[in-house]
């Protein structure tokens, strides 16, 4: 029995070969950080997304706090999903800000205009850390940043999951106020570690750039230093591996979108809910999330499908922040956070990747028909 797992590192032979000549390149030619493939995968990201700038970093998690530095968050409430990565919000604290948790909708497990609006009559919300979870853009959303617009709070879209995800002619990233992208090995595409701001504002770019290099504003390599920076910089053969991801970006979504539309036509026959990115013109599907409904046993179901060779992932997420250990010292309510605390521990994302067959996707969509129908 062959098994599906929920991760799949889409690398051909050809290309791993690739990469241990241009490794070779790399090291002879002693140029191991910021150099042409840096350069070259910044620029070819920014034309993926359509935005002015692309500056990579580390990792996502670093992005994120850069992003919160640039709109000087610091003694500010933001404005962030409970049901996100331990990221979004990590990186608003450390940022010095105040994060103040949403709700998110059960039909698309993250926030909506209506949601954000509750939380800034209530709060005195001054910035918005937005997830597109799953690599789902809410169908609300270019209405979510008109509003954060008029009412002068930044939007920052934490993109992690959503790599050619697309709304309106518009992608994830680029539709607020500065986005990062995550290339953790899990993700749609992946750098080993690795994050990205994107941005259309020259001067955040530039900043960008300083923070990522210990604070060093003009010359990448000695100078002076003027930001509390960190070293946060993607290393060459990172960037390599980037621009051989993104050149098959759109390969890699169809083919776990192929995966999606066998699983989801099958759910929709047997009338069971899922989260639906059909309003989107395309998603990155990183996710595929379906809410388990009453007397549904999360684990019964994840151990049957075991038991098949069908191997879920993690939920997106199993522990809301909210509920997380390290941020215990956040305030919450959990009157306003109900559907957080009811789904997030009560769903699945069943392995969907872009080594999915529609072979292996029939075979997921009837097991899950026949354990939630
Ligand atoms: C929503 C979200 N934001 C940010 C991150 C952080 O990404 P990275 O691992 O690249 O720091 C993750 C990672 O899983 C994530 O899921």
């Amino acid at each position: 029995m062959k098994e599906l797992k929920p991760f799949f590192l889409d690398f051909t032979e050809e290309e791993i070969n690739d990469t241990q000549e241009k490794m070779g390149e790399i090291l002879r030619s002693g140029q191991l950080i910021l150099g042409k493939y840096t350069e070259e995968f910044e620029s070819s990201y920014a034309n993926y997304v359509g935005s002015k700038h692309a500056v990579s970093l580390n990792s996502a998690t670093s992005a994120l706090e850069v992003l919160c530095l640039l709109k000087d968050v610091s003694g500010k409430k933001i404005a962030v999903p409970s049901n996100t990565n331990f990221a979004s919000v990590i990186a608003i604290l450390k940022a010095g800000g105040q994060p103040v948790y949403m709700e998110m909708t059960k039909e698309f497990f993250a926030p909506n205009l209506d949601i954000l609006k509750e939380t800034v009559k209530k709060h005195n919300i001054q910035g918005v850390m937005w997830v597109h979870i799953g690599g789902l853009i809410v169908p609300d959303f270019l209405e979510v940043a008109s509003f954060c617009k008029s009412n002068d709070i930044f939007l920052i879209e934490d993109a992690a999951h959503a790599h050619g995800s697309w709304i309106k002619g518009q992608s994830a990233g680029n539709i607020g106020d500065g986005g990062a992208f995550s290339f953790f090995p899990t993700k749609v595409m992946t750098t080993m570690e690795g994050g990205m701001i994107t941005t259309n504002s020259e001067d955040e770019a530039n900043l960008v750039k300083s923070y990522r290099n210990q604070g060093k504003r003009h010359a990448a390599f000695g100078g002076l230093h003027y930001d509390y920076g960190n070293s946060w910089r993607l290393s060459e053969i990172a960037a390599y591996m980037g621009i051989l991801q993104l050149s098959k970006l759109d390969s890699m979504v169809s083919r776990r979108q192929n995966a999606v539309d066998i699983i989801s036509t099958e759910l929709e026959a047997n009338n069971i809910k899922y989260c639906d990115t059909s309003h989107m013109d395309k998603c990155s599907q990183y996710k595929f999330i379906i809410p388990l409904s009453e007397g549904k046993n999360i684990k019964t179901i994840k151990d049957e499908l075991a038991g098949k060779g069908i191997f879920c992932g993690g939920g997106v997420y199993e522990v809301p922040c909210h509920l997380q250990p390290v941020f215990k010292d956040i305030e919450y309510n959990s009157a306003e956070l109900i559907n957080t605390e009811k789904y997030c521990p009560n769903h699945l994302c069943p392995p969907v990747t872009s080594g999915t067959s529609s072979e292996d996707a029939t075979r997921i969509a009837n097991e899950l028909v026949s354990l939630l129908k």
